[in-house]
């Protein structure tokens, strides 16, 4: 597998804050930056020499990207499949187009793990009347309905009771295809990066822990498990699905580890990850760099983690109507760096940016991005994070 080095052209599919941090870290390695973006204003814009202006499914605009580039990153799930096929006689896209064609559908993900033997959630695929009826009857108590695309940050998600809601839930989500998933006891939730090479390297990270506020990650700290027989558990389990998957760039496994013992798979991501942010301030090499050495087929980085670290997310709704919030107590507070994705506009639930921090514990770097954060929704007059059990 010819490597691509340093000097040449990365094209991102997208332009997000995962582009655009990815993209900061392929210049720091000196590559040339292409983005594709729907939106002129976004994110990883300010990073790329080239820019184009496209929907993600504009199969045109994909190969012309792919003219200019040595290789294709999707920095999102949602791209089109033609493209993509098109694409690769100019450049090959990696993850590629049958590793985003698993995960992009939420059913083909959990059915394809499922048949790989990965442990998971009990779940139902609905998609009419028939499959409705036949959930309803075999769940019971607690359970998320999900649609099987476009859902993200817990939107396109229901919990409800079964049986009794299942059929009040789905038709809320427009009677569209969904997943029935039972709902966890979950002790902690856990996420592993894992890079691997198109010549077949594999690296993972130790797990981040990772704990959600309405749906939407709040903060994420690395080395998430104190217990390393877990940590290996866990990396283990990851590890073998991007084997399975035999994915060129970053997989990220979402689990759930459960009061009960059992660490179950959530969802996959084919891409960095906002529960890896913290690997910028604490691993020996970020889950950006990482992802430029992964899909240019270098030598992969050390993932360890040099010292613990965290990040708090900072959503929209911290930007008093629609202003920039006053920064001071991120830049004044101990050890804490203030990451911004120079979004244009703030909306409630938005990822505008994170705080990141490190410290001599785990606990200790949690308390610090989420006491820089509370400030800033002290300001803005919103809800504090409490830390503690979900
Ligand atoms: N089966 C479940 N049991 C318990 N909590 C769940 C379950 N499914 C989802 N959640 C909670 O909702 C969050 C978001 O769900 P997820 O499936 O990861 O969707 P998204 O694509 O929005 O991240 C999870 O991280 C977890 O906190
Ligand atoms: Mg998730």
């Amino acid at each position: 597998m010819p490597r691509i080095n340093p000097g040449a052209t990365i094209g991102f599919l997208g332009g997000g804050q995962l582009g655009r941090m990815t993209a900061f870290a392929a210049r720091t390695m000196g590559y040339d930056v292409h983005v594709l973006d729907p939106d002129p204003t976004a994110p990883a814009r300010a990073v790329a020499t080239r820019f184009i202006e496209a929907p993600l499914d504009d199969a045109d605009a994909i190969v012309k990207l792919a003219e200019g580039c040595a290789v294709l990153m999707p920095e999102i799930e949602t791209i089109s499949a033609d493209g993509m096929a098109r694409a690769v006689s100019h450049a090959p896209v990696r993850p590629g187009a049958k590793v985003l064609h698993i995960i992009q559908d939420r059913a083909r993900q959990k059915e394809w793990l499922a048949a790989q033997g990965f442990p998971l959630t009990p779940f139902r695929v609905v998609h009419d009347e028939q499959s409705c009826e036949r959930a309803s009857a075999s769940l019971v108590g607690s359970c998320f309905v999900k649609t099987t695309t476009g859902g993200y940050d817990g939107r396109g998600q229901v919990r409800t009771e079964a049986p009794s809601g299942i059929r009040a839930a789905w038709e809320s989500l427009g009677k569209r295809a969904v997943v029935v998933e039972q709902a966890v006891d979950i002790a902690v939730e856990l996420s592993v990066m894992v890079a691997r090479t198109p010549s077949g390297t594999l690296a993972a990270y130790p797990p981040a822990a990772n704990h959600h506020v309405g749906g939407i990650l709040a903060w994420s700290v690395i080395p998430g498990v104190a217990d390393s027989a877990l940590a290996s558990r866990a990396r283990q389990l990851a590890s073998s699905i991007a084997e399975e998957l035999r994915v060129e760039g970053l997989v990220c496994a979402e689990m759930f580890l459960t009061k009960g013992g059992e660490l179950l798979v959530n969802e996959l991501a084919p891409r960095p990850h906002n529960s890896y942010h913290e690997s910028i301030d604490g691993c020996a090499t970020s889950q950006f760099e990482q992802a430029v050495r992964a899909i240019c087929d270098l030598p992969l980085g050390s993932t360890t983690s040099l010292q613990p670290a965290a990040i708090a997310n900072l959503l929209g709704e911290l930007w008093p109507q629609g202003n920039q919030p006053d920064f001071t107590p991120v830049l004044s507070s101990e050890s804490t760096r203030l990451h911004l994705y120079a979004k244009r506009s703030a909306r409630t639930g938005r990822k505008m940016g994170h705080i990141s921090a490190i410290a001599d514990s785990a606990d200790a770097a949690v308390s610090r991005v989420v006491a820089a954060r509370n400030a800033l929704a002290r300001a803005a007059g919103v809800a504090e994070w409490v830390i503690g059990p979900s």
